[in-house]
């Protein structure tokens, strides 16, 4: 099934399927990685379960990738906790470079994108340089104070053209950082064609760079930023591509109430982190 709608997409890229278990198969001379597949949360499982489960997963993965990946391989993790087990499998892969790694949050970034462009009226495309900082979680932070609108071919702030500070600061965050909870309770399953798309957004912008003058948000390593972000975490940025390289956005000014919920994402994603090692050497 998976197999025949992958050449029913008549994808020009795509030469071949190989239907394989095997790690030295499925892991051979990758030049990119998608890593979906992940143990999700089931009725009356802890947190930390999850993460126990997850990091003997992501161990076994990132074991793959050191031993049989390029040396240049493109990791996108998209399977949740997606942060923490991207860190997990950068660990597990250390002649890898750790820039190789990322999380998406393309589609929290896509998702906010969406909200500000519908409560405007403008197509998605009229709002450019949202910012998700954090953890791909109900904790992230959904930030608009950068963003840009062409409002009806003026281009504005986004607080300027949403003209509804409250909700910017309420709601709209609210529902970013509640978006995928509120699918798996509509459908019984996660969100499946916009993940999709955000996949394809994010490995698109690494091979190809991003437009001049815009940013998009990344789950990348957090190592000497200028946000105050602890180092050793896989935290959404803001970042700019080029040369299939990522840089992150330097400079933004960041306000207390900024501050605070970008710490409070990172805290999270502290905790996930030391919880997820404490299995790492089990
Ligand atoms: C989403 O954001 O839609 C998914 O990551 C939710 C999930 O937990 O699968």
């Amino acid at each position: 099934m998976f197999v025949s709608s992958l050449q029913d997409c008549a994808l020009p890229l795509l030469r071949e399927v190989i239907p394989t278990d095997k790690v030295e198969v499925g892991f051979k001379d990758l030049d990119a990685a998608i890593l979906v597949g992940s143990m999700p949360r089931k009725e009356g499982m802890e947190r930390k379960d999850l993460l126990k489960a997850n990091v003997a997963i992501f161990k076994t993965q990132g074991e793959a990738l050191e031993k049989y990946a390029k040396k240049t391989v493109k990791v996108l993790v998209v399977g949740n906790p997606a942060n923490t087990n991207c860190l997990i499998a950068s660990k597990s892969a250390p002649s890898i470079p750790k820039e190789n790694f990322s999380c998406l949050t393309r589609l929290d970034h896509n998702r906010a994108r969406s909200q500000v462009a519908m409560r405007v009226g403008v197509p998605s495309d009229c709002v450019k340089n949202v910012i998700i900082w954090g953890n791909h979680s109900s904790t992230q932070y959904p930030d608009v104070h950068h963003a840009i609108v062409n409002n009806h071919g003026k281009e504005m702030s986004a607080f300027d053209a949403v003209n509804d500070e409250s909700w910017l600061k309420g709601d709209f965050i609210t529902t970013v950082q509640q978006r995928g909870a509120a699918v798996i309770k509509a459908r019984k399953l996660s969100s499946a064609m916009s993940a999709a798309k955000a996949i394809c957004d994010h490995m698109r912008d690494i091979w190809f760079g991003t437009p001049d003058g815009e940013w998009v948000s990344m789950g990348i390593y957090s190592t000497g930023n200028s946000y105050g972000v602890p180092n050793d975490l896989m935290y959404s940025f803001p970042v700019m591509i080029k040369n299939k390289t990522w840089k992150v956005v330097d400079g933004l000014a960041i306000n207390d109430f900024s501050r605070g919920k970008m710490d409070g994402t990172a805290a999270e994603l502290v905790d996930e982190r030391d919880t997820a090692l404490t299995f790492l050497g089990a």
